[in-house]
């Protein structure tokens, strides 16, 4: 049979912030959650990945901000090339290189756009045309959280109910402009821990162990209702309590599980004291903090009141630098590099 031609592919992708949080999974082998989740894909941060299969190659080579990649950033690369693969029913090994412009394993869930971007990439350079929802299912094998950055703006990946996960997707509810006042503050924490165990035997754990899980599950699809519609309205006061009693409860339940699991820094949690008293002050939410699995922390406020929140915050010990985002664009294939002498067209 003939090869199909080689082409090499670059895709980027941004992270997400999650505003309800994916953690826990109804079936690890087709990435189902146990909730869905809503979250908010950011501007300026990227992972750019390109990816070239041949014949020449006698195995998979990983190429990590410019690091070879070895053990288990490698095996998850590899595993998703393995369904491309399989999808495209070929055999080739490929080369891989990917770099962020931020730093990896952080809590600014590099995973996230990483896996996305391998996932348009890899397809891509593997010949197959795949609609954005199956790219995000294939983000997904590699990172749950994945699968949501290949969307823009306001994002839900909905958990669905059926077996075979044929309900359980990720699309954008609310495109990157629709609420160009909302900005994240994203803080850079000094001395963040890289983490010790991975998001998704993280999660596990607190499934079977944190005594709140259930709760929280129960509680779940209410606030995502709620602030989905906070976000249709552009309503920050209804919005930024809720963003925080999320936070809140995934922290909780993380804190309870068994071995328990903190992300936190000291730098952090003043950081969410610190927010705590600026609404105070202020006698109404003025800015919303949120973090994922990670100790650097995302404060969530509206451009009027963002340089008296980042004087406020900036200030604090330990905070190394902070970063105004907005919602940004989902995944999409750069164009190729032109070559300096155009190569002849086959008549
Ligand atoms: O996508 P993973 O396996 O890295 O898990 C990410 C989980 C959180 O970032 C904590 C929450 C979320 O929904 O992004």
């Amino acid at each position: 049979m003939a090869r199909p031609p080689r082409a090499t592919v670059t895709y980027e992708a941004a992270p997400n912030i999650a505003l309800v949080k994916y953690w826990g999974v109804r079936d690890p082998d087709l990435g189902i959650p146990y909730n869905s989740s809503l979250s908010v894909t950011l501007d300026r941060l990227r992972s750019r990945t390109t990816v070239r299969f041949s014949d020449d190659l006698t195995s998979d080579r990983v190429v990590l901000n410019g690091a070879e990649a070895t053990g288990g950033p490698r095996a998850g690369v590899v595993a998703l090339l393995d369904r491309v693969r399989a999808l495209a029913r070929s055999d080739r090994y490929a080369e891989v290189r990917s770099d962020n412009n931020f730093p990896m394993a952080s809590g600014l869930a590099s995973s996230a756009s990483g896996f996305a971007a391998l996932a348009g990439a890899s397809s891509l350079a593997a010949g197959l045309t795949l609609s954005d929802r199956e790219v995000s299912e294939l983000a997904r094998s590699g990172s749950g959280s994945a699968c949501r950055s290949i969307f823009g703006g306001f994002v839900e990946w909905r958990a669905g109910v059926r077996a075979d996960g044929s309900d359980c997707f990720a699309r954008t509810l609310f495109g990157p402009g629709h609420w160009p006042a909302l900005v994240d503050l994203v803080l850079l924490v000094e001395g963040a821990p890289v983490k010790e165990v991975r998001s998704m035997d993280a999660m596990q754990l607190t499934v079977r162990t944190s005594p709140e899980y259930a709760a929280r599950l129960r509680g779940l699809p209410r606030r995502l209702e709620r602030i989905r519609r906070a976000i249709a309205a552009r309503d920050s006061a209804a919005l930024f309590p809720l963003v925080m009693e999320e936070c809140d409860s995934f922290r909780s339940v993380c804190e309870t599980t068994r071995p328990t699991l903190d992300y936190l820094t000291p730098t952090s949690r003043a950081i969410l004291g610190e927010v705590r008293s600026l609404n105070r002050e202020a006698g109404r939410p003025v800015a919303a903090y949120t973090h994922d699995a990670g100790a650097h922390m995302h404060v969530f406020t509206l451009a009027q009141d963002l340089a008296g929140v980042r004087r406020r915050l900036a200030r604090l010990p330990g905070v190394r630098s902070t970063l105004a985002l907005h919602p940004g664009p989902g995944g999409r294939r750069l164009a190729p590099r032109r070559r300096s002498r155009p190569a002849r067209r086959a008549r």
